[in-house]
């Protein structure tokens, strides 16, 4: 096994500007996810105003661009690799850990699991090189899937698709795999917005069982399965997870349904003040175990049992891998992984 050994200052070394700094590359992220809405309201504003040229010009852009994030999307590899995402590893810190080699002569499926509030492993392990991902698994370039809802977002689908997401539509992700090219790993979050409403400290309960979508993807492009998981993901936030039958989880539900998408009371500390609450997450290990892959054939139109016994042999690949690695991530042993 092959830890990430990046010198981490532990807590009383780190001067309090690296505190700050740190402090404020985390909230970073919050602010751009919270943001998102945003910049469509103000798309809406500028209409009425004098600049509403600004606001036509952008719609004709974006009409142009219509077929870009499920085509090809439009990456920078340059935003992999600022500054901004070192201080925010080092602030929790988050780890990468290795435990096979994923070799670039095939194609992979990674299934990532917990989906948190803002999967904040998985974007810093994925998405930028501050634990060396391109490094640590050669050849390899992964490409994030992220609900569709969210590259109708004005301004937003730029900066997500410059981060390297890419719509997680069955066309989407079908184009990236039938490219011809090998050594891509398309990762998907199969709990989806649904495992957000479970996402409570020290729980491990992931949305599986009727998820298998990823499974058939895999068997259309012979791609191997590779369980992932972030131990920790779900401590960086409080939660409120409301109770089976109250109308505030009817509301979760049916807000789901409409927009597949779902909104998750959750809070951390304030930026300011250590003792007091705020969205500022709080600086809890998160590490991310990347594991073995699962050889799949390609079947072009594969049939529910064979979905089911890959599906199967997944859920065993991914129970193995929390129990190996769960004592060393800080989980009492007598936690288990939960299927729902
Ligand atoms: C990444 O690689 C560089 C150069 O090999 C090394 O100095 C650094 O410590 C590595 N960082 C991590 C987090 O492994």
């Amino acid at each position: 096994m092959d830890v990430s050994t990046a010198p981490r200052p532990s807590c009383p070394t780190k001067t309090l500007q690296k505190q700050r700094l740190e402090a404020l590359s985390a909230f970073y992220h919050v602010i751009i996810v919270c943001l998102a809405p945003c910049s469509t309201y103000l798309l809406i504003y500028l209409l009425f105003t004098r600049l509403w040229s600004l606001t036509v010009l952008y719609l004709m852009w974006l009409y142009l661009d219509r077929d870009t994030p499920s085509r090809g999307g439009r990456r920078w590899e340059w935003l992999r690799t600022w500054r901004i995402w070192k201080q925010q590893r080092d602030y929790f810190p988050i780890k990468l850990v290795k435990t096979a080699e994923l070799p670039p002569n095939q194609n992979y499926v990674l299934g990532a699991h917990p989906h948190g509030i803002m999967s904040t492993g998985l974007v810093c392990n994925f998405l930028t090189e501050s634990n060396n991902f391109s490094r640590r698994f050669p050849g390899i370039q992964p490409w994030i899937a992220m609900l569709n809802f969210f590259f109708y977002l004005p301004v937003f689908r730029d900066y997500i698709m410059a981060g390297g997401l890419r719509p997680v539509s069955r066309a989407s992700l079908d184009f990236i795999l039938s490219q011809g090219q090998l050594g891509l790993a398309v990762v998907i979050v199969p709990g989806g917005a649904h495992e957000a409403m479970y996402t409570a400290p020290r729980q491990n309960c992931l949305k599986l069982l009727n998820r298998k979508g990823f499974v058939r993807l895999a068997l259309r492009h012979g791609a191997s399965l590779v369980p992932v998981y972030s131990f920790g993901e779900n401590d960086v936030f409080k939660t409120k997870i409301f109770a089976k039958g109250s109308w505030l989880h009817l509301s979760q539900i049916i807000c789901k349904k409409f927009t597949r998408f779902t909104f998750c009371i959750f809070w951390g500390r304030s930026l300011f003040m250590r003792k007091s609450w705020g969205l500022l997450p709080l600086a809890r290990p998160i590490t991310t175990v990347v594991g073995a892959p699962i050889p799949v054939p390609q079947l072009s139109t594969p049939t529910e049992e064979q979905v089911d016994h890959y599906h199967r042999l997944y859920l065993e690949a991914l129970e193995r891998l929390f129990e190996e690695h769960k004592e060393s991530c800080g989980v009492p042993a007598s936690s288990h992984l939960t299927f729902r």
